[in-house]
């Protein structure tokens, strides 16, 4: 670590905050200021130029929306390889032989057959949420999530009129007007009837009813299989007709037509720690209540931690290194690995799928990493169920829930401006006819559909400029050139000599025959190279989570996510599906650019490798291949 960063750092571990850290850039001319598409830079430069150490910041405690700070010292965020980690045993690293019952997976149907999936009318088709909760008897939080009203008749949707356009705030510099506004609309929410359905616990109970097991796809015709809104493509889609709503009704409380919700801006590193207005005189007193406030947080987690977006217990990463990790983590789920559709939206899901045992299915960039990782890095460690933000059922209860969410909805948004080939939307019938029911800000139920969601512009929305320094977050390579696959062969298994499903009960390592190598800027350009883990099978009711290494160097640690060689993580909040208690999922990686920085394009192989962080003790695996997928 260069000493020029040390005194920094120290400010930046030690400084307890009056109120939130704040984390200024001295040379903004580093960061790309949209000036032009980012398709069109090129991929070499963009190289050169992405390194995280190439970051001017200073990890100095100053008071919020002070920018002009003058006593910050020019920072150079350190090499990620300072970091150390504990050594692995070399010994875990062979091919587990441990098999795992295979689930009988009876219930697909031919994709043929597909529609998309529509949820039924909510207030007649509900039940109480049973699953994805472990410590039932203990949960804080009800599991009785289905909203009030019986039979009433849904309205179709029509695209709201209003001409002002409700501009979402970064929420650790709201104005005073705007902070006060939103507290308020929020207490006047707490203030309703629980049984109203604009009331806080009704609007935290929609998580809980579309996610837990309230409803099932009886529309479609499959009254025995739930409906699940995580894990596929439609989590983006579902989850921006949430906020829409929750927003359009906040303002109503309040009447204001102009309220707009805050976003936690955690991809930028002056807003890396929970906003202290969530947190500022704790819960506040009788009379003037803090609205935002909720007693079901992670105590190691307030304000002045810097969030973890990679987040899998607690590591020893400094500020600075942590604010390094958070940016290559985006870049990676924003841009390295989020190449299609599917690799960004998650898979294909439809009418008679079940939540368990669609081996086609994978979750996106966004939503297995930085988004899994904040729910459970705020949730509280030592409630039973991690509540409130760390499990599905309850998450909803935590105002930091829809923050969170705000900005993971900023993420699509971004990710579509960007105009980089192949960042669009679903284009089959499938997604954009699938639909959800809500009630509206006017008490009545509205049927929404994918389709309508594609434009935030129609929607009447937008989102404050926030600058995206994660765009230089190009991960750096630690060995380049080093033929680690090459020297592997006849140490670690080829994939085809592996008999599957392998457990990941210790680190697993596989070569992985590549479909092409040297691979043109023309060929790049038509399809990127994706590694698939196939068929994950884990626990439902626990926390998972397992990294992905390629061409992983042979020293000993294992490569952070700041460095070209980690490829990614598999990550889960806790829930699970009605009838069985093992969910099956699968992930992609892009991995286009990890082997150029690697310089390993003409490689035949690829060394993958499993780190199992948590929860990973029952968790197998049923294929781990590459592919090229084609970019639309
Ligand atoms: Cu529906 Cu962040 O989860």
């Amino acid at each position: 670590m260069s000493s020029s960063i040390l005194p920094l750092t120290s400010a930046c571990t030690q400084t307890p905050s009056p109120t939130s850290t704040n984390i200024t850039f001295l040379n903004s001319s580093t960061f790309i200021s949209n000036s032009k598409p980012f398709s069109q830079q090129s991929s070499k430069n963009n190289h050169k130029n992405h390194h995280v150490n190439n970051f001017k910041l200073s990890c100095n405690i100053t008071p919020p929306n002070n920018d002009t700070n003058n006593n910050q010292k020019p920072l150079i965020i350190p090499e990620p390889q300072t970091l150390i980690l504990p050594n692995l045993d070399r010994r875990n690293l062979l091919i587990g032989a441990g098999l795992y019952t295979t689930v009988n997976f009876t219930n697909s149907i031919p994709s043929a057959l597909a529609e998309p999936i529509t949820s039924p009318n909510i207030s007649s088709s509900c039940k109480t949420a049973a699953m994805g909760i472990g410590n039932m008897k203990d949960a804080v939080r009800t599991r009785a999530c289905c909203p009030p009203g019986k039979d009433k008749p849904i309205k179709t949707f029509v695209f709201p009129k209003e001409k002002t356009v409700k501009m979402r705030w970064p929420a650790h510099r709201g104005t005073p007007e705007n902070i006060e506004k939103y507290k308020k609309a929020i207490q006047a929410m707490r203030d309703l009837p629980d049984d109203h359905p604009h009331s806080f616990i009704q609007q935290a109970k929609i998580h809980c009813a579309y996610c837990n097991g309230g409803y099932t796809q009886v529309e479609n015709g499959f009254p025995d299989i739930d409906i699940q809104i995580h894990n596929s493509w439609l989590f983006f889609p579902f989850h921006r007709w949430y906020l829409y709503f929750y927003e359009r009704i906040l303002g109503k409380l309040i009447n204001d037509p102009t309220f707009a919700l805050p976003y936690w801006n955690w991809d930028n590193p002056t807003g890396m720690t929970i906003p202290s207005i969530f947190e500022e005189g704790g819960k506040g007193t009788k009379d003037n209540p803090n609205s935002l406030f909720d007693a079901y947080r992670d105590g190691n987690h307030l304000p002045p931690t810097i969030v973890d977006l990679n987040f899998s217990g607690e590591s020893d990463a400094s500020c600075l290194e942590q604010i390094g990790i958070n940016l290559s983590t985006m870049y990676r789920q924003m841009v390295s690995s989020a190449t299609s559709d599917t690799l960004f939206f998650g898979g294909k899901y439809v009418a008679g799928d079940p939540p368990v045992a669609n081996g086609a299915k994978s979750i996106g960039s966004i939503e297995a990493g930085c988004h899994t990782a904040v729910h459970r890095w705020v949730g509280d460690s030592r409630m039973p169920n991690n509540e409130d933000m760390g499990n599905f059922y309850s998450a909803g209860y935590d105002p930091l829930f829809y923050v969170h969410h705000t900005n993971v909805d900023r993420m699509w948004k971004i990710w579509k401006d960007l105009g980089i080939p192949g960042h669009s939307e679903p284009t089959s019938s499938d997604w954009l006819n699938a639909s959800y029911v809500f009630y509206d800000e006017n008490e009545e139920l509205v049927r929404v559909y994918n389709k309508d969601s594609v434009k935030i512009e129609d929607l009447k929305y937008g989102y404050e400029r926030s600058e995206i320094p994660w765009l230089k977050g190009r991960p750096v390579p630690r060995s380049k050139n080093s033929k680690i696959a090459l020297k592997s062969i006849g140490k670690v298994k080829k994939v085809q000599d592996v008999k599957f499903p392998v457990k990941l009960d210790k680190v697993v390592e596989v070569l992985v025959k590549r479909p092409a190598v040297n691979r043109s800027s023309g060929d790049k350009e038509k399809a990127t190279e994706v590694l698939l883990i196939n068929g994950i099978l884990f626990d439902g009711e626990a926390f998972v989570k397992f990294d992905v290494f390629v061409n992983d160097k042979e020293d000993g640690r294992p490569s952070l996510p700041s460095d070209s060689e980690f490829a990614g993580s598999f990550s889960q909040v806790p829930h699970s599906d009605m009838n069985k208690m093992l969910m099956s999922s699968a992930a992609k990686f892009g991995i286009s650019e990890l082997l150029e920085d690697t310089e390993a394009e003409g490689d035949e192989f690829v060394l993958v490798k499993l780190v199992p962080r948590a929860g990973c003790d029952d968790l197998s695996i049923s294929e781990i291949k590459i592919e090229l997928v084609p970019i639309v």
